[in-house]
């Protein structure tokens, strides 16, 4: 349109005028129009800038409608005393930032944990935190979450085989395969507290244990052990007298520590009846461990002359034992940074942030690499115990008498 009046592109006869009948239909009208767009166009450029406005809230405010949102949390089982903590401080420190907690316990039953996931999204949870029972197990309820604008946290392990797990959260799990294998080294004898190799050549009986194939960690666990005893292996310092080393002829289902036990009998009367000396015992976890070492006890291993043993978490019974020169070392994984982490990138998510991750390469999902935010593991023995559980404040003295 310009100022000598032509009219703007014309509206074809008979069809109504976008714009309103009779506003462009006559030459006299044209500066009339020309006001109105101008106000039209006025209006618009207020409208976009509200968008802005808008879209800035979603970054800060948008708080404000997800404000006290509900965060869904499932945890695998109570069973192990690290996924009770786990649960409790994400509860915790979610509930102080004003969000409402849903926290289940999967009880290590699949489908109690899909059944209280789609409960989740039934209730309007905003932001799921998951540590899978079945890694594998969840697809609906992801696919169900992805339709509804729910962000996925995969908590601890990662979830298999769907794309719509948004971020990761969890230790650097082939690491803690290492440290356990290293302390089994360590405990052996065969490297010295600085890593350097001593020189014992043993040879060192030594039977392996894994976790549970159903959870992603076990393989990465096993991997990061096996690596690292290899040479050793190879070289016949360290034999696996069973001649059990495939992963799934030593992993454990559910991390049952009942399973390792019976196991663990199991490779006494087959393999150590005959008065061999069982020298170490790899255990990715520390439940497991416990089951070892009932097993070795009540077949007449003394308590105080038991093979090395390694495990996982710190869990306060096993920390005792590695006072009491049973169980030799575990590692350390300090849940405390982890549940604040998964409720920082709930808060991000919730507030139209972006959560900052450490890691984009090492966890794929068989879809997709998940985004993650990784921490390092510790290993403790009786050396460490108290500078590392104790000064740090994750265990008080009384806990570990
Ligand atoms: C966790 C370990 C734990 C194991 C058994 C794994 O996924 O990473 O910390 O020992 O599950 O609960």
């Amino acid at each position: 349109m310009d100022e000598a009046g032509s009219t703007p592109s014309p509206t074809p006869p008979g069809a109504i005028s976008p714009y309103g009948e009779g506003l462009f239909g006559t030459k006299g009208n044209t500066v009339k129009a020309r006001k109105v767009l101008i106000g039209i166009a006025a209006l618009g450029l207020v409208a976009v800038l509200a968008g802005c406005s808008a879209a800035r809230d979603t970054g800060t405010a948008g708080s404000t409608s997800n404000k006290g949102a509900l965060v869904g949390v499932a945890m695998p089982t109570k069973t192990s005393e690290r996924w009770i903590k786990d649960g409790d401080a994400v509860k915790a420190d979610l509930e102080r930032l004003g969000y409402k907690v849903d926290l289940e316990y999967g009880d290590d039953k699949i489908p109690q944990q899909v059944q209280q996931i789609s409960n989740m999204l039934t209730k309007g949870a905003k932001v799921l935190i998951i540590a899978s029972i079945d890694g594998t197990a969840l697809s609906d309820q992801l696919d169900q979450a992805a339709k509804s604008g729910v962000k996925v946290i995969a908590y601890d392990r990662l979830i298999n085989g769907n794309k719509n797990v948004d971020y990761y959260t969890t230790f650097d799990n082939y690491k803690v395969g290492v440290d356990q294998a290293t302390s089994l080294l360590t405990g052996l004898g065969i490297l010295d507290a600085s890593g350097a190799e001593t020189g014992k050549k043993g040879p060192f009986n030594v039977e392996l244990f894994a976790g549970s194939p159903d959870d992603n960690n076990a393989t990465f666990f096993f991997n990061g052990a096996m690596d690292t005893l290899k040479k050793y292996i190879d070289n016949g310092t360290i034999v696996v007298k069973s001649g059990q080393t495939g992963f799934t002829q030593v992993a454990t289902l559910r991390w049952d520590p009942a399973t390792a036990q019976k196991r663990m009998q199991n490779l006494i009367a087959s393999t150590y009846s005959g008065g061999a000396k069982l020298d170490g015992v790899l255990s990715p976890y520390d439940g497991l461990s416990i089951g070892i070492i009932s097993a070795l006890t009540s077949s007449g291993y003394a308590a105080d002359k038991l093979p090395i043993i390694t495990g996982q978490d710190a869990e306060a019974a096993s920390v005792k034992s590695i006072i009491a020169g049973q169980q030799y070392s575990t590692i350390y994984k300090d849940t405390r940074l982890l549940g604040k982490e998964a409720v920082k990138m709930t808060d991000d998510l919730l507030n139209g942030r972006t959560p900052q991750v450490n890691d984009t390469k090492s966890y794929n999902n068989k879809v997709k690499v998940v985004p993650t935010f990784l921490f390092q593991p510790t290993v403790v023995t009786k050396e460490n115990y108290q500078k590392v559980l104790i000064d740090s404040g994750y265990y008080t003295p009384a806990d570990l008498k």
